[in-house]
């Protein structure tokens, strides 16, 4: 092995400018330094590896990292055509949103009892919020009203552990509604068709972080004409009907941004992945967690020196996902996590292993481009699949996700900037614009039946 690595350190590259070729020389050095170390670590860990294995990955990793160096001292790639323009458009001038002020009992309350659902992965409720309040699209006059809005923090009901429950949610939703639509003339005009629902949870709407029980519930009846602002996202799922808004989860942007390392650092790590393979406490028997392709990972790649792979989040997770090429992003209960985000901030391609997800700001973002999509049933086969993806291809993803504005979109900036994921939502809305006439009912005509759904959700709130 050490005379392939000598070999690769003498051997001139051929695809390298002259231009690059001392940062790039260095950037391999430094590189295989890690590399070799990591591999005696690992191989006083469990003795053997496939000799094959190593030697494929090696020259894989020795020849994406001098293109990746290559990369870095070039400039972003913009997106070309209709996705570019999408993620680039300016929504302020396209839509007007009335902001209903609700009592404090749907929304600050459960925040001042805890403050901990402004940094969890569904603060996106809450930001939303905040946004809307001193944002140019607001209009104080609800007859010019593209869009109107009810801010309800349906995932601010905190367990101890800080998951929110959502076994409340149905009726806080239910009686929100049923406040907007008694204080104000405009939700029975349309029973919701003009309302946005910003509803960040697992299964979004469905209200229950079990899919099964997700799929039973369905999305709240009274929700079926309104328009949902969700991260859930997966195609011919109850839980995501026609017209909803996808949305990247909320990640907490100035903690990332501070823990920026140099573009120059090289990526030693081929497949990087901290999180759970296994969840024996709400899936003892394996199998519907992930739907088994979290324990296939595990099962597969636990031993292959090129996976970096394990339950312990490290301090340094953020800097560790900079240091790695593919980021791995499967589904854990729900197809989306916050990986996702993390891998586009931190210019690690994200491999997606969540069959049928819909993912976010799917019309902005090439998601085809700069990631790697993986079947649940290929996991056996991702060591493979990965080393068979050409240097070339993974630079071109590298220069996509090291454009500024696709990371701007996965963020809900504090304060907002143009383009970040609040823009992004407006595009949205604004894109669904205008108004189908046939939305809005006869005086006293009604589409929605408010006794539908769980008998349950109708207990008062
Ligand atoms: C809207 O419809 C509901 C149900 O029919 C009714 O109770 C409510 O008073 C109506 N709201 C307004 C403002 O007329
Ligand atoms: C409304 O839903 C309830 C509960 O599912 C059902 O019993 C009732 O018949 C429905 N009403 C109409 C008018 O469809």
């Amino acid at each position: 092995m050490v005379v392939v690595f000598l070999l690769l350190l003498l051997m001139p590259s051929s695809r390298s400018a002259t231009s690059i070729s001392v940062v790039d020389r260095n950037v391999v050095v430094g590189e295989m330094g890690e590399m070799l170390q990591l591999r005696k670590r690992r191989r006083r860990r469990r003795g053997h590896v496939s000799l094959l294995t190593c030697v494929v990955g090696f020259l894989f990793l020795c020849q994406v990292s001098r293109l990746a160096a290559a990369a870095v001292l070039h400039r972003h790639q913009r997106i070309s055509g209709s996705a570019g323009d999408v993620l680039e458009d300016n929504p302020v001038g396209r839509l007007k949103v009335f902001v209903y002020e609700l009592p404090s009992k749907y929304n600050k309350d459960w925040l001042e009892k805890d403050p901990r659902c402004l940094t969890h992965m569904f603060a996106a409720e809450e930001f939303v919020h905040d946004f809307l309040l001193t944002s140019p699209v607001r209009t104080h006059n609800p007859k010019e009203a593209d869009w109107f809005y009810t801010p309800v923090y349906t995932t601010c009901d905190l367990m101890p552990n800080g998951l929110p429950l959502p076994f409340k949610s149905p009726r806080i939703m239910r009686s929100a509604i049923s406040y907007i639509s008694t204080h104000w003339p405009y939700w029975n005009r349309t029973e919701g068709a003009d309302h946005f629902f910003v509803v960040p949870h697992d299964f979004g709407a469905c209200f229950h972080y079990q899919e099964e029980k997700a799929i039973e519930r369905g999305v709240l009846p009274l929700l079926k004409h309104a328009t949902l602002v969700q991260t859930f996202g997966q195609n011919h799922h109850v839980c995501l009907k026609e017209g909803s808004i996808v949305v990247p989860p909320y990640a907490p942007p100035e903690k990332m941004q501070s823990r920026f390392i140099p573009l120059s650092t090289p990526r030693s790590i081929f497949v990087y992945f901290r999180g759970l393979f296994y969840d024996v406490g709400n899936d003892p028997e394996g199998g519907y967690y992930a739907r088994g392709a979290r324990a296939a990972v595990w099962e597969n790649f636990k031993d292959n020196p090129l996976f970096d792979i394990s339950t312990q989040h490290p301090s340094t997770y953020y800097e560790d996902m900079q240091r790695a090429i593919f980021c791995l992003c499967p589904l854990g209960w729900a197809p989306w996590s916050p990986r996702l985000v993390e891998g586009v901030i931190f210019g690690c391609i994200p491999v997606i292993i969540a069959d049928d997800i819909v993912l976010p700001f799917a019309d902005a973002i090439p998601w085809e481009k700069i990631g790697v999509f993986v079947a649940e049933k290929d996991v056996p086969n991702l060591d493979k699949i990965l080393s068979s993806i050409s240097p070339e291809q993974v630079l071109e993803k590298q220069r996509l996700l090291a454009n500024p504005a696709m990371k701007q979109a996965m963020l809900f900036s504090q304060p907002a900037l143009p383009g970040d994921a609040f823009h992004q939502i407006l595009n949205g809305l604004a894109r669904k614009l205008p108004h189908d006439p046939h939305i809005y009912l006869e005086p006293g005509q009604m589409v929605l039946n408010w006794t539908e759904g769980p008998v349950g959700d109708l207990k008062p709130w």
